[in-house]
Protein backbone atom coordinates (compact mmCIF):
# COMPACT_ATOMS: atom_id res chain seq x y z
CA UNK A 1 0.00 0.00 0.00
CA UNK A 2 0.85 3.74 -0.39
CA UNK A 3 0.51 5.19 3.14
CA UNK A 4 1.32 9.12 4.21
CA UNK A 5 1.38 9.52 7.73
CA UNK A 6 1.16 12.52 9.44
CA UNK A 7 2.31 13.87 12.94
CA UNK A 8 3.40 17.02 14.88
CA UNK A 9 6.17 15.08 16.49
CA UNK A 10 8.24 12.07 14.75
CA UNK A 11 11.01 10.09 16.68
CA UNK A 12 13.93 10.75 16.00
CA UNK A 13 13.34 14.38 14.70
CA UNK A 14 10.91 15.75 17.14
CA UNK A 15 9.73 14.33 20.19
CA UNK A 16 7.58 15.22 23.51
CA UNK A 17 6.11 11.79 24.43
CA UNK A 18 5.05 8.40 22.36
CA UNK A 19 3.74 9.45 19.90
CA UNK A 20 6.98 10.30 18.32
CA UNK A 21 7.78 7.15 19.08
CA UNK A 22 4.93 5.41 17.60
CA UNK A 23 4.78 7.09 14.20
CA UNK A 24 8.56 6.73 13.48
CA UNK A 25 8.48 3.23 14.35
CA UNK A 26 4.97 2.54 12.56
CA UNK A 27 6.11 4.09 9.73
CA UNK A 28 10.07 2.01 9.44
CA UNK A 29 7.60 -1.41 9.73
CA UNK A 30 5.39 -0.56 7.54
CA UNK A 31 8.14 0.21 5.06
CA UNK A 32 10.10 -2.81 5.86
CA UNK A 33 7.08 -4.53 5.35
CA UNK A 34 6.98 -3.33 1.27
CA UNK A 35 4.56 -0.93 1.88
CA UNK A 36 5.55 2.69 0.17
CA UNK A 37 5.62 5.18 2.96
CA UNK A 38 6.00 9.17 3.65
CA UNK A 39 6.12 10.80 6.90
CA UNK A 40 5.05 14.42 7.09
CA UNK A 41 5.88 16.48 10.08
CA UNK A 42 6.75 20.30 11.04
CA UNK A 43 10.06 21.17 10.49
CA UNK A 44 11.19 22.34 14.38
CA UNK A 45 14.32 24.08 15.03
CA UNK A 46 17.05 21.85 15.39
CA UNK A 47 16.22 19.16 12.79
CA UNK A 48 18.52 20.19 10.01
CA UNK A 49 21.41 20.73 12.55
CA UNK A 50 21.13 17.50 13.67
CA UNK A 51 19.89 15.91 10.13
CA UNK A 52 22.56 17.40 7.78
CA UNK A 53 20.88 14.78 5.30
CA UNK A 54 17.49 16.92 5.15
CA UNK A 55 17.78 18.44 2.25
CA UNK A 56 15.18 21.39 0.68
CA UNK A 57 12.84 19.89 -1.85
CA UNK A 58 11.74 21.96 -5.02
CA UNK A 59 8.32 22.78 -4.47
CA UNK A 60 6.66 26.21 -3.77
CA UNK A 61 3.86 25.81 -0.48
CA UNK A 62 1.61 28.55 -0.49
CA UNK A 63 -1.64 27.84 1.80
CA UNK A 64 -5.01 30.17 2.46
CA UNK A 65 -4.83 30.43 6.37
CA UNK A 66 -8.38 32.42 7.15
CA UNK A 67 -7.82 36.03 5.16
CA UNK A 68 -4.44 35.17 4.30
CA UNK A 69 -2.00 33.10 2.75
CA UNK A 70 1.22 31.46 4.12
CA UNK A 71 4.51 30.56 2.28
CA UNK A 72 6.33 27.33 3.15
CA UNK A 73 9.11 25.32 2.06
CA UNK A 74 8.94 21.14 1.98
CA UNK A 75 11.91 19.50 2.87
CA UNK A 76 13.03 15.65 2.77
CA UNK A 77 15.26 12.93 4.29
CA UNK A 78 14.95 9.64 3.35
CA UNK A 79 17.10 6.70 5.09
CA UNK A 80 16.29 3.69 3.30
CA UNK A 81 14.23 2.46 0.21
CA UNK A 82 10.14 2.76 0.55
CA UNK A 83 10.85 5.15 3.15
CA UNK A 84 10.80 9.24 3.27
CA UNK A 85 10.32 12.36 5.66
CA UNK A 86 8.97 15.26 4.30
CA UNK A 87 9.12 17.97 6.71
CA UNK A 88 7.19 21.55 6.28
CA UNK A 89 9.10 24.45 6.95
CA UNK A 90 7.20 27.84 8.04
CA UNK A 91 10.00 29.85 10.40
CA UNK A 92 7.29 31.79 11.89
CA UNK A 93 5.89 28.86 13.17
CA UNK A 94 7.71 26.36 13.76
CA UNK A 95 11.05 27.48 14.06
CA UNK A 96 10.73 28.13 18.29
CA UNK A 97 12.22 26.48 21.02
CA UNK A 98 9.41 24.67 21.85
CA UNK A 99 6.68 22.14 20.07
CA UNK A 100 3.59 23.37 21.56
CA UNK A 101 4.63 25.43 24.14
CA UNK A 102 7.15 27.12 25.99
CA UNK A 103 7.80 26.96 30.19
CA UNK A 104 4.04 25.40 30.51
CA UNK A 105 2.25 28.07 28.46
CA UNK A 106 0.70 26.72 24.84
CA UNK A 107 2.07 29.28 21.67
CA UNK A 108 -1.08 31.28 21.59
CA UNK A 109 -0.96 30.86 17.95
CA UNK A 110 -1.35 26.80 17.93
CA UNK A 111 -4.41 26.99 15.83
CA UNK A 112 -3.09 28.90 12.78
CA UNK A 113 0.29 26.67 13.44
CA UNK A 114 -1.61 23.64 13.14
CA UNK A 115 -4.13 23.91 10.58
CA UNK A 116 -1.41 25.41 8.12
CA UNK A 117 0.27 22.19 9.01
CA UNK A 118 -2.60 20.00 8.01
CA UNK A 119 -3.55 22.02 4.98
CA UNK A 120 -0.06 21.26 4.10
CA UNK A 121 -0.57 17.61 4.50
CA UNK A 122 -3.85 17.37 2.92
CA UNK A 123 -1.93 19.05 -0.35
CA UNK A 124 1.07 16.80 -0.01
CA UNK A 125 -1.09 13.97 0.04
CA UNK A 126 -2.74 15.78 -3.21
CA UNK A 127 0.36 16.39 -5.10
CA UNK A 128 3.19 14.58 -3.91
CA UNK A 129 3.86 12.06 -6.52
CA UNK A 130 3.43 8.95 -3.73
CA UNK A 131 -0.35 9.19 -4.22
CA UNK A 132 -1.64 7.88 -1.14
CA UNK A 133 -3.94 5.21 -0.63
CA UNK A 134 -4.06 5.80 3.05
CA UNK A 135 -3.85 8.88 5.19
CA UNK A 136 -2.99 8.15 8.79
CA UNK A 137 -3.42 11.20 11.07
CA UNK A 138 -2.42 11.34 14.83
CA UNK A 139 -3.70 13.13 17.72
CA UNK A 140 -5.56 16.69 17.36
CA UNK A 141 -2.53 18.66 15.69
CA UNK A 142 -3.56 16.74 12.67
CA UNK A 143 -7.15 16.25 14.00
CA UNK A 144 -9.08 18.61 11.30
CA UNK A 145 -7.29 16.60 7.87
CA UNK A 146 -10.35 14.24 7.63
CA UNK A 147 -12.01 17.51 7.45
CA UNK A 148 -9.91 19.46 4.83
CA UNK A 149 -9.84 16.14 2.48
CA UNK A 150 -13.51 16.37 2.09
CA UNK A 151 -13.11 20.04 1.34
CA UNK A 152 -10.89 19.03 -1.33
CA UNK A 153 -13.23 16.85 -2.58
CA UNK A 154 -16.02 19.24 -2.73
CA UNK A 155 -13.77 21.95 -4.17
CA UNK A 156 -12.18 20.28 -7.07
CA UNK A 157 -12.13 16.32 -8.55
CA UNK A 158 -9.62 14.39 -6.90
CA UNK A 159 -10.10 10.37 -8.07
CA UNK A 160 -7.04 9.28 -5.95
CA UNK A 161 -8.71 10.65 -2.78
CA UNK A 162 -6.68 8.71 -0.01
CA UNK A 163 -8.59 7.15 3.13
CA UNK A 164 -8.23 8.83 6.29
CA UNK A 165 -7.25 6.94 9.36
CA UNK A 166 -7.47 8.54 12.66
CA UNK A 167 -5.40 7.57 15.60
CA UNK A 168 -6.32 9.14 18.93
CA UNK A 169 -2.81 8.49 21.69
CA UNK A 170 -4.17 10.66 24.39
CA UNK A 171 -7.98 11.65 24.40
CA UNK A 172 -7.26 13.81 27.44
CA UNK A 173 -5.25 16.39 24.81
CA UNK A 174 -8.14 17.82 22.23
CA UNK A 175 -7.03 20.67 20.77
CA UNK A 176 -9.66 23.45 22.02
CA UNK A 177 -9.80 26.87 20.23
CA UNK A 178 -12.12 30.05 20.24
CA UNK A 179 -15.09 29.45 17.20
CA UNK A 180 -13.57 32.60 15.33
CA UNK A 181 -10.25 29.91 14.75
CA UNK A 182 -13.02 28.38 11.86
CA UNK A 183 -12.58 31.16 9.46
CA UNK A 184 -8.51 30.26 9.53
CA UNK A 185 -10.23 26.64 8.04
CA UNK A 186 -11.27 28.27 5.02
CA UNK A 187 -13.90 25.61 4.56
CA UNK A 188 -17.83 25.74 3.88
CA UNK A 189 -19.91 27.00 7.04
CA UNK A 190 -21.53 23.39 6.91
CA UNK A 191 -19.09 21.79 8.13
CA UNK A 192 -19.20 23.79 11.95
CA UNK A 193 -21.03 21.11 13.58
CA UNK A 194 -18.41 18.39 13.05
CA UNK A 195 -16.01 21.12 14.82
CA UNK A 196 -18.12 22.87 17.41
CA UNK A 197 -18.04 21.52 20.45
CA UNK A 198 -19.60 23.32 23.62
CA UNK A 199 -19.43 26.10 21.64
CA UNK A 200 -15.91 26.02 21.15
CA UNK A 201 -13.83 24.64 17.99
CA UNK A 202 -12.66 20.56 18.98
CA UNK A 203 -9.62 19.46 16.94
CA UNK A 204 -10.14 16.20 18.68
CA UNK A 205 -13.95 15.96 17.92
CA UNK A 206 -13.26 16.27 13.84
CA UNK A 207 -11.02 13.90 13.54
CA UNK A 208 -13.24 11.01 15.33
CA UNK A 209 -15.71 12.68 13.65
CA UNK A 210 -15.06 12.56 9.96
CA UNK A 211 -12.04 10.15 9.96
CA UNK A 212 -13.01 6.89 7.65
CA UNK A 213 -11.36 4.65 10.43
CA UNK A 214 -10.44 5.85 13.84
CA UNK A 215 -7.49 3.42 16.28
CA UNK A 216 -6.40 4.14 19.32
CA UNK A 217 -3.09 2.15 21.02
CA UNK A 218 -4.04 0.09 23.19
CA UNK A 219 -7.58 -2.72 22.93
CA UNK A 220 -8.37 -1.78 26.63
CA UNK A 221 -8.34 2.08 26.15
CA UNK A 222 -10.21 1.67 23.71
CA UNK A 223 -12.84 0.00 25.51
CA UNK A 224 -12.34 2.33 28.47
CA UNK A 225 -12.93 5.85 26.36
CA UNK A 226 -16.60 4.33 25.85
CA UNK A 227 -17.37 5.66 29.27
CA UNK A 228 -17.90 8.66 30.96
CA UNK A 229 -15.05 8.17 33.15
CA UNK A 230 -12.10 8.20 30.79
CA UNK A 231 -14.24 9.12 27.46
CA UNK A 232 -12.80 13.14 28.33
CA UNK A 233 -16.55 14.45 27.05
CA UNK A 234 -16.29 12.29 23.88
CA UNK A 235 -17.36 9.01 24.99
CA UNK A 236 -20.81 9.39 23.57
CA UNK A 237 -19.06 10.19 20.23
CA UNK A 238 -16.66 7.24 20.20
CA UNK A 239 -19.89 5.48 21.00
CA UNK A 240 -21.62 6.39 17.67
CA UNK A 241 -18.36 5.59 16.12
CA UNK A 242 -17.59 1.92 17.77
CA UNK A 243 -17.93 -0.15 14.63
CA UNK A 244 -15.26 1.47 12.90
CA UNK A 245 -12.93 1.61 16.23
CA UNK A 246 -10.07 0.04 17.00
CA UNK A 247 -7.34 -0.80 19.32
CA UNK A 248 -3.86 -1.88 18.23
CA UNK A 249 -1.57 -2.23 21.36
CA UNK A 250 1.99 0.18 20.42
CA UNK A 251 5.23 -2.11 19.71
CA UNK A 252 8.91 -1.35 20.47
CA UNK A 253 11.85 -0.36 18.29
CA UNK A 254 14.03 -3.34 19.59
CA UNK A 255 16.62 -1.48 17.39
CA UNK A 256 16.83 1.06 19.67
CA UNK A 257 15.49 -0.23 22.82
CA UNK A 258 17.85 -3.17 23.88
CA UNK A 259 20.54 -4.41 26.53
CA UNK A 260 22.87 -5.83 23.68
CA UNK A 261 24.69 -3.27 21.48
CA UNK A 262 23.40 -0.27 22.80
CA UNK A 263 25.70 2.74 22.77
CA UNK A 264 24.36 4.02 25.83
CA UNK A 265 25.08 1.32 27.98
CA UNK A 266 27.99 0.05 29.56
CA UNK A 267 27.48 -3.03 30.34
CA UNK A 268 25.42 -5.44 27.94
CA UNK A 269 23.58 -8.10 29.13
CA UNK A 270 21.10 -10.72 28.12
CA UNK A 271 18.18 -12.98 29.53
CA UNK A 272 21.22 -15.64 29.91
CA UNK A 273 23.40 -13.66 31.32
CA UNK A 274 22.26 -10.97 33.54
CA UNK A 275 25.25 -9.97 35.15
CA UNK A 276 26.28 -6.63 33.87
CA UNK A 277 22.48 -5.35 34.90
CA UNK A 278 24.04 -5.70 38.20
CA UNK A 279 27.01 -3.27 37.14
CA UNK A 280 24.88 -0.79 34.91
CA UNK A 281 23.19 -0.63 38.84
CA UNK A 282 26.31 0.58 40.34
CA UNK A 283 27.32 2.38 37.46
CA UNK A 284 23.66 4.19 37.80
CA UNK A 285 23.89 4.52 41.82
CA UNK A 286 27.46 6.34 41.45
CA UNK A 287 26.24 8.62 38.62
CA UNK A 288 23.39 9.54 40.08
CA UNK A 289 25.51 10.07 43.76
CA UNK A 290 23.04 7.08 45.46
CA UNK A 291 25.26 4.74 47.82
CA UNK A 292 26.37 1.87 45.21
CA UNK A 293 24.78 -0.97 47.38
CA UNK A 294 23.49 -3.78 45.26
CA UNK A 295 20.98 -5.20 48.31
CA UNK A 296 19.17 -1.48 48.05
CA UNK A 297 16.27 -2.16 45.70
CA UNK A 298 16.22 0.74 43.19
CA UNK A 299 12.40 1.95 41.97
CA UNK A 300 12.73 4.56 38.94
CA UNK A 301 10.42 6.84 36.97
CA UNK A 302 10.62 8.44 33.55
CA UNK A 303 7.81 10.50 32.54
CA UNK A 304 6.45 13.42 31.70
CA UNK A 305 5.33 15.15 35.20
CA UNK A 306 1.70 15.42 34.65
CA UNK A 307 -1.43 14.57 36.50
CA UNK A 308 -1.91 11.60 34.23
CA UNK A 309 1.09 9.96 35.32
CA UNK A 310 -0.33 9.62 38.79
CA UNK A 311 2.79 11.82 40.21
CA UNK A 312 0.78 13.29 42.99
CA UNK A 313 0.05 9.15 44.45
CA UNK A 314 3.87 8.52 43.53
CA UNK A 315 5.00 11.24 46.02
CA UNK A 316 2.36 10.06 48.96
CA UNK A 317 3.76 6.85 48.15
CA UNK A 318 7.65 7.47 48.15
CA UNK A 319 7.02 9.80 51.44
CA UNK A 320 6.32 6.67 52.85
CA UNK A 321 8.57 4.19 51.46
CA UNK A 322 11.69 5.81 51.37
CA UNK A 323 11.61 5.07 55.18
CA UNK A 324 12.36 1.82 54.25
CA UNK A 325 15.88 0.75 53.10
CA UNK A 326 14.51 1.41 49.36
CA UNK A 327 16.56 4.08 45.99
CA UNK A 328 14.40 5.98 44.09
CA UNK A 329 15.65 7.94 40.75
CA UNK A 330 13.53 10.16 38.46
CA UNK A 331 13.93 11.58 35.53
CA UNK A 332 11.49 13.79 34.19
CA UNK A 333 10.06 17.48 33.39
CA UNK A 334 6.43 19.13 33.84
CA UNK A 335 4.19 20.67 36.40
CA UNK A 336 6.39 22.69 38.06
CA UNK A 337 4.83 21.93 41.37
CA UNK A 338 5.58 18.50 40.78
CA UNK A 339 9.18 19.48 40.12
CA UNK A 340 9.41 21.53 43.45
CA UNK A 341 7.74 18.20 45.07
CA UNK A 342 10.43 15.54 43.73
CA UNK A 343 13.41 18.42 44.39
CA UNK A 344 12.07 18.75 47.46
CA UNK A 345 12.05 15.03 48.24
CA UNK A 346 15.58 14.22 47.11
CA UNK A 347 16.54 17.09 49.22
CA UNK A 348 14.77 15.36 52.08
CA UNK A 349 16.44 11.53 51.67
CA UNK A 350 19.79 12.42 49.95
CA UNK A 351 21.17 8.55 50.43
CA UNK A 352 17.89 7.28 48.44
CA UNK A 353 16.14 9.20 46.48
CA UNK A 354 17.90 11.16 43.25
CA UNK A 355 15.95 13.57 41.12
CA UNK A 356 17.26 14.63 37.28
CA UNK A 357 14.67 18.23 35.97
CA UNK A 358 15.21 17.94 31.74
CA UNK A 359 14.67 15.45 28.55
CA UNK A 360 18.03 12.94 28.37
CA UNK A 361 17.15 10.15 26.28
CA UNK A 362 20.77 8.43 26.70
CA UNK A 363 20.25 8.53 30.64
CA UNK A 364 16.75 7.41 30.23
CA UNK A 365 18.25 4.05 28.80
CA UNK A 366 20.94 3.90 31.57
CA UNK A 367 17.97 4.30 34.09
CA UNK A 368 15.98 1.39 32.46
CA UNK A 369 19.18 -1.04 32.55
CA UNK A 370 20.19 -0.10 35.97
CA UNK A 371 16.98 -0.33 38.34
CA UNK A 372 15.37 -2.76 39.43
CA UNK A 373 11.64 -1.57 39.94
CA UNK A 374 9.74 0.77 37.50
CA UNK A 375 7.03 2.53 38.73
CA UNK A 376 4.07 3.76 36.83
CA UNK A 377 1.05 4.54 38.55
CA UNK A 378 -1.21 6.48 35.84
CA UNK A 379 -4.61 7.70 36.37
CA UNK A 380 -4.92 6.41 32.80
CA UNK A 381 -2.73 5.83 30.17
CA UNK A 382 -3.26 4.93 26.69
CA UNK A 383 -0.55 2.67 25.75
CA UNK A 384 2.87 3.64 27.92
CA UNK A 385 6.07 2.65 26.82
CA UNK A 386 8.06 2.90 29.10
CA UNK A 387 7.01 -0.25 31.09
CA UNK A 388 7.70 -2.25 27.84
CA UNK A 389 11.20 -0.97 27.74
CA UNK A 390 11.26 -1.78 31.10
CA UNK A 391 10.12 -5.27 30.72
CA UNK A 392 12.97 -5.55 27.36
CA UNK A 393 15.37 -4.10 30.15
CA UNK A 394 14.93 -7.04 33.02
CA UNK A 395 13.31 -4.22 35.04
CA UNK A 396 9.84 -5.02 36.73
CA UNK A 397 6.95 -2.86 36.27
CA UNK A 398 4.37 -2.10 38.86
CA UNK A 399 1.53 -0.50 37.29
CA UNK A 400 -1.86 0.66 37.75
CA UNK A 401 -3.90 -1.62 35.21
CA UNK A 402 -5.55 0.83 33.59
CA UNK A 403 -5.13 1.11 29.15
CA UNK A 404 -2.21 -0.42 27.37
CA UNK A 405 -0.41 -0.66 31.29
CA UNK A 406 -3.20 -3.38 31.53
CA UNK A 407 -2.60 -5.24 28.57
CA UNK A 408 1.28 -5.61 28.47
CA UNK A 409 1.90 -6.24 32.15
CA UNK A 410 1.37 -9.63 33.46
CA UNK A 411 0.44 -9.90 37.60
CA UNK A 412 0.99 -13.09 39.51
CA UNK A 413 -2.82 -12.77 40.14
CA UNK A 414 -3.50 -13.29 36.23
CA UNK A 415 -0.98 -16.07 35.54
CA UNK A 416 1.03 -17.50 37.96
CA UNK A 417 3.02 -19.28 36.05
CA UNK A 418 4.59 -16.51 33.64
CA UNK A 419 4.22 -13.10 36.01
CA UNK A 420 6.33 -10.38 34.38
CA UNK A 421 5.03 -6.93 36.87
CA UNK A 422 3.09 -5.96 39.63
CA UNK A 423 -0.61 -4.66 39.16
CA UNK A 424 -2.41 -2.38 41.53
CA UNK A 425 -6.12 -0.94 40.79
CA UNK A 426 -7.60 1.77 43.10
CA UNK A 427 -5.94 5.14 41.86
CA UNK A 428 -4.35 5.74 45.75
CA UNK A 429 -1.20 6.24 47.44
CA UNK A 430 -2.14 3.03 49.83
CA UNK A 431 -2.55 0.88 46.67
CA UNK A 432 0.77 1.73 45.63
CA UNK A 433 2.66 1.48 48.82
CA UNK A 434 1.19 -2.37 48.90
CA UNK A 435 2.40 -3.16 45.86
CA UNK A 436 6.02 -1.74 46.25
CA UNK A 437 5.97 -3.66 49.07
CA UNK A 438 4.65 -7.18 46.55
CA UNK A 439 8.16 -5.78 45.01
CA UNK A 440 10.50 -5.99 48.13
CA UNK A 441 9.71 -9.58 48.75
CA UNK A 442 10.16 -10.30 45.06
CA UNK A 443 13.73 -8.26 45.19
CA UNK A 444 14.71 -10.20 48.89
CA UNK A 445 13.88 -13.89 46.48
CA UNK A 446 17.11 -14.13 44.39
CA UNK A 447 15.34 -16.81 42.31
CA UNK A 448 11.68 -14.95 42.01
CA UNK A 449 13.20 -12.05 41.25
CA UNK A 450 15.20 -13.91 38.28
CA UNK A 451 11.76 -15.55 37.54
CA UNK A 452 10.12 -12.39 36.91
CA UNK A 453 13.02 -10.47 35.26
CA UNK A 454 13.41 -13.45 32.94
CA UNK A 455 9.55 -13.81 32.22
CA UNK A 456 9.21 -10.37 30.91
CA UNK A 457 12.62 -9.96 28.94
CA UNK A 458 11.12 -12.73 26.80
CA UNK A 459 7.83 -10.54 25.91
CA UNK A 460 7.93 -9.19 22.75
CA UNK A 461 5.92 -6.13 21.73
CA UNK A 462 7.81 -5.59 18.19
CA UNK A 463 6.37 -3.47 15.58
CA UNK A 464 6.42 -5.88 12.76
CA UNK A 465 3.78 -7.57 14.73
CA UNK A 466 1.85 -5.14 15.06
CA UNK A 467 1.97 -3.81 11.12
CA UNK A 468 -0.09 -6.65 10.20
CA UNK A 469 -3.12 -5.56 12.77
CA UNK A 470 -2.54 -1.94 10.79
CA UNK A 471 -2.65 -3.92 7.84
CA UNK A 472 -6.39 -5.35 8.49
CA UNK A 473 -7.37 -1.61 9.42
CA UNK A 474 -6.24 -0.25 6.49
CA UNK A 475 -8.34 -2.73 4.00
CA UNK A 476 -11.22 -1.98 5.97
CA UNK A 477 -10.62 1.89 5.59
CA UNK A 478 -10.44 1.57 1.75
CA UNK A 479 -13.89 0.08 1.94
CA UNK A 480 -15.09 2.68 3.91
CA UNK A 481 -13.24 5.42 2.29
P1 LIG B 1 3.51 9.83 26.98
O1 LIG B 1 3.55 9.84 25.49
O2 LIG B 1 2.14 9.91 27.54
O3 LIG B 1 4.42 10.83 27.59
P2 LIG B 1 4.72 7.16 26.74
O4 LIG B 1 5.06 6.18 27.78
O5 LIG B 1 3.93 6.69 25.59
O6 LIG B 1 4.04 8.40 27.48
O7 LIG B 1 6.04 7.73 26.07
C1 LIG B 1 6.93 8.58 26.71
C2 LIG B 1 8.21 8.58 25.91
O8 LIG B 1 8.97 9.74 26.26
C3 LIG B 1 9.11 7.40 26.20
O9 LIG B 1 9.92 7.12 25.08
C4 LIG B 1 9.94 7.94 27.38
O10 LIG B 1 11.16 7.26 27.56
C5 LIG B 1 10.16 9.34 26.93
N1 LIG B 1 10.41 10.30 28.02
C6 LIG B 1 9.51 10.89 28.83
N2 LIG B 1 10.10 11.75 29.68
C7 LIG B 1 11.42 11.70 29.39
C8 LIG B 1 12.57 12.37 29.90
N3 LIG B 1 12.47 13.26 30.87
N4 LIG B 1 13.78 12.08 29.34
C9 LIG B 1 13.88 11.18 28.34
N5 LIG B 1 12.84 10.52 27.82
C10 LIG B 1 11.62 10.77 28.33
C1 LIG C 1 0.24 9.23 24.28
C2 LIG C 1 -0.17 8.43 25.50
C3 LIG C 1 0.71 7.23 25.74
C4 LIG C 1 1.01 6.49 24.45
C5 LIG C 1 1.57 7.45 23.42
C6 LIG C 1 1.92 6.77 22.09
O1 LIG C 1 1.19 10.20 24.56
O2 LIG C 1 -0.21 9.24 26.66
O3 LIG C 1 0.08 6.35 26.66
O4 LIG C 1 1.92 5.44 24.70
O5 LIG C 1 0.65 8.46 23.17
O6 LIG C 1 0.80 6.20 21.45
Amino acid sequence: MRILFASSEVHPFSKTGGLADMVGALAKAAARAGHEVGVVSPLYRGIRERFPAVRRVEWHLELPLGGQRVGGELWAFSPESRLTFYFVGQPGFFDRNGLYNERGVDYGDNAERFFFFSKAVVHLARYLPLQPEILHVNDWQTGVVPLLVRHQQQVEAWSTVPAVVFTIHNLAYQGWFAPQKFELLNVSPAFWSDVEHHGGLNCMKVGIALADVLTTVSPRYAREVLTPEYGEGLDWLLRQRQARFFGILNGVDYDEWKTTDNPHLKYPYSIRNLSGKARNKAALQEELGLPVRPNAPLFATISRLTEQKGISIELAALEEMLHSDIQFVLLGSGEPHFERAFLELAARFPQKAAVRLGYDTPLSHRIEAGSDFYLMPSKFEPCGLNQMFSLRYGTIPIVRAVGGLADTVVDAAENPTCPTGIKFHSFSAAALVKAMRKALAIFADPNLLMFYRRNGMRMDFSWERTVREYEAVYSKAKEHG
